[in-house]
């Protein structure tokens, strides 16, 4: 069998993901699982709310009927509205139920957005480090990704440096915030600063830039950080999210999108990325999440828990001389490589039975990440090993 050159190529592009997995399986058969420290992948180790347990019984015991059946593509009226009314009180407009699209998770979300906006060969920019997903993504549906770095150290916005970006081809800007990999959550002033950039430029090249503001880490916000609602900053935004962090659902395959009611044309968009979400073949987001998380929207899982991993690891990654600035938000850690390679750098982990991935998947070499979603216990157990990596690569 023959599969597509450009896929070929993709997989062998994102290579360095399966052979980290693949190593990792490996070393778990070779080593004993409860010796192999994971810190590769984001996928939460925390349970979702008790909440949710009771109204997965809830509709369990009073199922409504009719509740696996096709619907609206949209999602439903009642779970697009409780969305709704969770964005209006983080930002001063009111968002409608109708400016709400319930979509398969975030990448179901970004996947709808992408194709609902793009003409082909159209730009859309993206920040790096960034979610190597997003390359992927803008290919879907005929675009190019053009990368901008964000600052040195800080991985901050680096306006200038999208200024210099933005041309007559530029559709869009994709902003992930707080961020993975490095835990950034980017301030109202860097926003604010952003979409006047953006509405600078919309008149110079007469036509509109999009923001489109990826945000399935929103609630996970340490030491009092807010995250600022990008509808507050930027007229033309679109927010996609889903409850993959902030309610522990990754599997679940639940999100949304959400257009600012500012955005000129927001029901043409709408209308768009409802018919894109049908004929993109996801149809509908899950029925039954849906219901589920309608009464969750104010809920999560335990930040604090989260907050206290960071602490911990955070101590100790300083102690042993890696350099990284301390996460705002998410759960990722994004040092620098003590070895200037990288992928010599995870691989030299691994002796110690630490995985990590290697910066250049985020397109940031020099660079690791370390996601730090997993049990506390695991972490504390992994801090000689932290110490002995820190020792071999010379920090210490
Ligand atoms: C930055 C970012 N965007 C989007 C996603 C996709 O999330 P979802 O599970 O909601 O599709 C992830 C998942 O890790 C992510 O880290």
């Amino acid at each position: 069998m023959s599969i597509s050159i450009k896929i070929a190529q993709y997989i062998e592009k994102a290579s360095w993901i399966r052979k980290m997995f693949e190593e990792g399986a490996r070393l778990r058969a070779e080593r004993g699982a409860d010796n192999i420290f994971d810190f590769s992948i984001g996928n939460p180790s925390t349970e979702p709310p008790a909440a949710l347990r009771e109204e997965l019984l809830r509709l369990a015991r009073e199922p409504v009927p009719g509740m696996h059946r096709y619907m609206s593509n949209a999602g439903y009226q009642e779970t697009r509205q409780a969305v709704a009314d969770h964005l209006s009180r983080k930002t001063p407009q009111r968002v409608a139920a109708g400016q709400v699209v319930m979509t398969c998770g975030a990448g179901g979300g970004l996947n709808v957005v992408l194709k609902t906006l793009l003409n082909p060969g159209e730009e859309v920019i993206i920040l790096a480090p960034y979610f190597v997903e997003y390359l992927f993504y803008i290919d879907n549906h005929g675009g190019a990704a053009r990368t901008v770095a964000t600052r040195p150290d800080t991985f901050e916005l680096d306006l200038d440096a999208i200024e210099a970006a933005i041309g007559a081809n530029t559709r869009a800007i994709i902003l992930n915030s707080p961020n993975n990999p490095t835990g950034v959550i980017y301030s109202a002033d860097s926003l604010q600063a952003l979409g006047e950039l953006l509405t600078r430029k919309e008149r110079e090249l007469g036509r509109t830039l999009f923001v489109l503001s990826d945000e399935p880490y929103a609630r996970l916000a340490y030491d009092g950080h807010q995250v600022p609602c990008i509808f507050s900053h930027v007229k033309n935004s679109v927010i996609i999210t889903s409850h993959s962090k902030d309610l522990a659902l990754p599997g679940e395959r639940i999100g949304y999108l959400a257009v600012n009611p500012a955005m000129e044309e927001a029901d043409q968009f709408i209308e768009g990325a409802v018919f894109c979400n049908r004929v993109l073949g996801f149809v509908n987001a899950p029925a039954l999440m849906q219901r589920l998380v309608t009464r969750l929207q104010d809920q999560s899982v335990d930040i604090a828990d989260y907050q206290k991993k960071r602490d911990l690891l955070y101590a100790h990654l300083r102690s042993c001389g890696f350099r990284t600035i301390k996460p705002q938000g998410g759960f990722y850690f994004f040092p620098e490589s003590p070895l200037k390679d990288d992928v010599a750098f995870a691989r030299l982990a691994q002796q110690h039975n630490i995985l990590l991935v290697p910066g250049q998947g985020f397109g940031a070499p020099g660079h690791f990440r370390i996601a730090y979603c997993v049990e506390t216990d695991l972490i504390h157990r992994s801090l000689p090993a932290w110490e002995n990596l820190a020792r071999d690569a010379g920090l210490l």
